[in-house]
């Protein structure tokens, strides 16, 4: 078997450029990357990490998520428009009192994060379903799994993403097609930069005061220490998924940060949601000291090995 055709979106910045060089540098040569962005121009940090790998085992393709022509323009490209592991990467975050956000803005946000990979999948799914293989590969979120204050829209993006692959994985296992929702914790990357650049700049004067001074006093305060405890390299994201992707039984889900896995296990624990709820709820509000002394134990433990 030759090398298996890769294509990943998002590629400009972040754990989209980490995994298609990662993937592209693979010592047993397993992987043609066919690595995407939505400008062009923004193609020098990409091209520099790739190094001696570009033209070789990775090219450089203009694709817009939110374009259903770029992406059929982009797979026409290929040579039979063969892609066998598709990685549906690109994505934004939002985060603020609801009050402050337009629903246009919210549309946006979804049409990057959800409907982008409703138009990717509709793209190459019935050519692997025609091959009877393929692998649909899925950067969601932790946030797909538990919904966290003032992450309202972003949150709801990723369960929308999870709930799509939770159930096209079924019809897809049947033409031996595998999906697998790849779940990050904090990952620090331009994404980070960008929300909270724009929680800077937002008009919070369409919300309360008492909301505004939370978000602006407690929330961003905690959200900064969480990023710069348990965040991870997109290095370490891509690193994972290489595993995920390479893995003959791939999983249909998988968290990539250890440390942040308790917090996503409460919601399992239990089904009627007052566990997670009270101690999110706890744990923001009422023990600041608790909070802090919790990640001065996780930062301890990542910086003892701690990392997945
Ligand atoms: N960072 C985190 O803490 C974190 C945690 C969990 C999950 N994730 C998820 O991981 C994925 C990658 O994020 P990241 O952290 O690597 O952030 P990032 O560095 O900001 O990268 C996001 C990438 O998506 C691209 N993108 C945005 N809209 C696009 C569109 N319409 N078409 C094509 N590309 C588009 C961006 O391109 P431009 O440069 O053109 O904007 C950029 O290349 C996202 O789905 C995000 O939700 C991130």
């Amino acid at each position: 078997m030759g090398p298996r055709r890769v294509l990943v979106t998002g590629c400009s910045s972040g754990i989209g450029l980490a995994l298609a060089v990662r993937l592209a540098k693979d010592e047993l040569r397993r992987y043609k990357v066919v690595a995407t962005m939505r400008d062009l121009g923004k193609r020098g940090p990409l091209e520099t990490a790739a190094g001696d790998s570009l033209h070789k085992t990775l090219e450089i393709k203009k694709l817009d998520a939110c374009s259903e022509a770029s992406i059929k323009e982009c797979v026409d490209s290929l040579p039979n428009r063969q892609v066998d592991v598709l990685v549906s990467n690109a994505g934004a975050g939002m985060i603020g009192p609801l009050e402050c956000q337009s629903i246009a803005a919210m549309k946006e946000l979804f049409d990057t994060n959800f409907f982008g990979l409703a138009r990717l999948v509709k793209e190459v799914l019935p050519d692997m379903k025609q091959r009877k293989s393929g692998h649909i590969v899925v950067m969601s979120s932790v946030m797909g799994i538990q919904g966290l204050l003032f992450n309202d829209v972003y949150s709801a993006s990723k369960f929308a993403v999870e709930g799509f692959c939770e159930s096209l994985a079924v019809q897809a296992m049947k033409f031996n097609i595998k999906t697998t929702l790849v779940e990050p914790g904090p990952v620090v990357t331009e994404f980070e930069r960008k929300v909270y650049e724009d929680a800077e700049q937002m008009d919070l004067s369409e919300t309360d005061e008492e909301t505004a001074r939370i978000f602006r006093e407690i929330y961003l305060p905690y959200s900064k220490k969480v990023f710069s405890s348990l965040g991870q390299t997109p290095e370490e994201v891509a690193e994972q998924t290489l595993k995920v992707i390479t893995a003959k039984e791939p999983p249909l889900r998988h968290q990539t940060n250890r440390l942040y896995m308790p917090m996503t296990a409460l919601k399992h624990a239990d089904p009627t949601g007052r566990l997670p709820l009270d101690t999110f709820y706890k744990m923001i509000f009422k023990h600041d000291s608790v909070f802090n002394a919790t990640l001065g134990v996780l930062r301890m433990l990542k910086r003892r090995g701690g990392k997945p």
